[in-house]
């Protein structure tokens, strides 16, 4: 048998209508929300502060490598990482990730986690810097395998 419809309240039959809009124009409504919402959905009270940083490195005041690396919720992610063709194999890759790894300890992040895809040399790299495969998402970024790994800090 199928249940009553639960009575609407007002706030149900106004028009909402759904935009695409700039991202400045949400910063508001994030601010007065975004902390009620994160605690509802992790059940703790939350303190959100999302960083971001950059690393490079640099040879004569060049620069020859980058990473980017966001840090939220005792949780590092990095987002990138490039060496310039020609500098590669020389070790700049893993002293720039050693370097960011250092950095998140730091701000207490137990874990540092990274995606590559699963078949490729970056992979290779991560494994050769201590950092093992928690899950293979199947078809994801570009439709390929991409490789979810991660690296204890603490
Ligand atoms: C992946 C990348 C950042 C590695 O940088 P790098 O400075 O060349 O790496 P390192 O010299 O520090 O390498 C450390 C170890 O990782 C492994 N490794 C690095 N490149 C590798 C490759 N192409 N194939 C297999 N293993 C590799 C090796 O074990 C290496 O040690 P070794 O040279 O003594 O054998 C670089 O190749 C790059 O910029 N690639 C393109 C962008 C990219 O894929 N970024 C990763 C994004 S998730």
């Amino acid at each position: 048998m199928r249940r009553p419809k639960s009575p609407r309240s007002p706030v149900h039959e106004t028009v909402v209508e759904i935009e695409i809009v700039p991202p400045e124009r949400t910063t508001a409504f994030r601010l007065e929300h975004e902390r009620e919402a994160l605690s509802t959905q992790w059940n703790f009270p939350v303190v959100w502060h999302e960083q971001r940083h950059e690393f490079a490195a640099t040879e004569g005041g060049c620069i020859v490598g980058v990473l980017g690396l966001r840090i939220a919720a005792s949780l590092a992610h990095l987002d990138s990482l490039i060496v310039a063709p020609e500098f590669r194999r020389r070790g700049i890759g893993r002293r720039l990730l050693a370097r960011a790894e250092t950095f998140a300890n730091y701000y207490n992040c137990h874990k540092m986690t990274l995606e590559a895809a699963a078949t490729s040399a970056a992979r290779d790299f991560f494994e050769a810097c201590a950092y093992k495969t928690e899950a293979i998402l199947p078809q994801h970024t570009w439709k390929l395998d991409v490789a979810v790994m991660r690296k204890f800090l603490l």
